[in-house]
């Protein structure tokens, strides 16, 4: 096994500039972290790197704008920087659009993970944290979902997430040392409460609180609420958000976890395929999301019930019982914190990062 660099671990964040990387990166520099940034911008801003720097008050170590499948820019960033770990979130992130566009999510989502194992191996780098998503789970599944339901992706997005943690699996029993964590997060919502980072989607919001959040800001004039025929308490489908800074210090914990931490301290890394849950363990329904995010901006959020949307489950809640047995970790941030930071970030950046003053 290789070790440590002897002083501040550097950890390679890729998609470092996108919602959930950025939110990581200021915690692994807030505790001490040396970061180097990969991304394409495919679907991320520049400013974000530079809220992720005023927020931490602390520099990125590097940025280096790439497309990941191009393995000998990678290997270049690896032969430049001693990397300790890498925090691999670069990826296509939209449901609908892989199904249109399948071939796009396997070469990105599959093809960056291939290339990155390929150049950590090149390289001896042993430790990886790899985003992975709750919609591998698929529909009709027990609430809450642990870790040992079997994988039943229903669309490109979710298989190549799939796909991405076999490659892992089948990397991590060829190669005896490589240890790694795949996290399955579940509705990653908020925003810093520093109001300079959080999600700005480009285009029209696919998701259900970046779209509400526009409502709220009078970008859009009401929110569509998909499906309220669905057998829940008040009919619309119910899912477990997560606050993205608990979904962020999840990553810097995960990190302690295979050994890398500032002080160098960390217990040894175990080695092979890890899967964990991140979620709440708490369900809300689309009704109760938009009564919270009305209480957050202080009025009513206008919204129309309407039609399912094609794809749609009904009922998505983590059981995170297995992050707690394992790290002793679990979020503490509520759906409130969630709103209240998401609109204060909204409210500071009405039409998102790139038309900030
Ligand atoms: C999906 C993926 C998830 C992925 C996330 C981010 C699944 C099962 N989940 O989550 O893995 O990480 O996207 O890309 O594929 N809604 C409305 N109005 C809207 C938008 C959404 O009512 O304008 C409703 C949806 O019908 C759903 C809930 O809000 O019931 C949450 O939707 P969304 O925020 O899009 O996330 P998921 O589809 O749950």
């Amino acid at each position: 096994m290789s070790t440590l660099s002897a002083s501040v671990p550097t950890v390679l964040v890729t998609g470092g500039a996108g919602f959930i990387g950025s939110h990581t990166c200021v915690e692994l520099l807030e505790h001490g972290y040396r970061v180097v940034v990969v991304d394409d911008h495919s679907n991320s801003s520049p400013e974000a790197l530079l809220r992720i720097e005023k927020t931490a008050g602390r520099a990125l170590h590097a940025v280096h704008i790439l497309d990941m499948r191009d393995v000998e820019a990678l290997a270049e960033v690896f032969r430049t920087h001693r990397i300790d770990a890498v925090v691999h979130f670069a990826a296509k992130k939209a449901v609908g659009e892989s199904v249109q566009i399948p071939l796009d999510y396997y070469e990105v989502n599959v093809g960056a993970t291939v290339s990155l194992l390929r150049v950590m191996r090149e390289h001896g780098v042993e430790r990886l944290v790899f985003s992975s998503s709750c919609s591998i789970y698929g529909d009709a599944r027990p609430v809450p979902l642990d870790e040992h339901e079997p994988a039943r992706p229903t669309n490109p997005y979710a298989r190549s997430k799939w796909m991405c943690e076999q490659v892992l699996a089948d990397t991590c029993r060829a190669w005896p040392e490589l240890s790694a964590l795949a996290l399955r997060y579940f509705n990653p919502v908020g925003a810093h409460p520093g109001g300079l980072l959080g999600e700005d989607p480009r285009g029209v919001p696919n998701n259900v609180m970046p779209f509400a959040m526009q409502v709220a800001v009078g970008r859009r004039e009401q929110l569509s609420v998909f499906g309220g025929d669905y057998p829940t308490e008040d009919g619309t489908a119910v899912r477990d958000y997560i606050h993205v800074v608990d979904v962020a210090d999840g990553h810097r914990v995960a990190l302690e976890q295979l050994g890398v931490r500032p002080d160098s301290a960390g217990a040894a890394a175990r080695t092979g395929l890890q899967v964990l849950n991140l979620g709440t363990g708490v369900g809300t329904s689309v009704l109760e999301l938009v009564a919270a995010v009305g209480r957050a901006c202080g009025r009513p959020v206008p919204h129309e019930i309407v039609g399912r949307r094609e794809g749609d489950v009904t009922r998505l809640v983590a059981d995170p019982s297995a992050v707690a047995a394992a790290w002793g970790w679990r979020t503490t941030r509520t759906l409130d914190d969630m709103c209240a930071d998401a609109w204060r970030f909204q409210q500071a950046n009405p039409m998102g990062y790139d038309a900030a003053p």
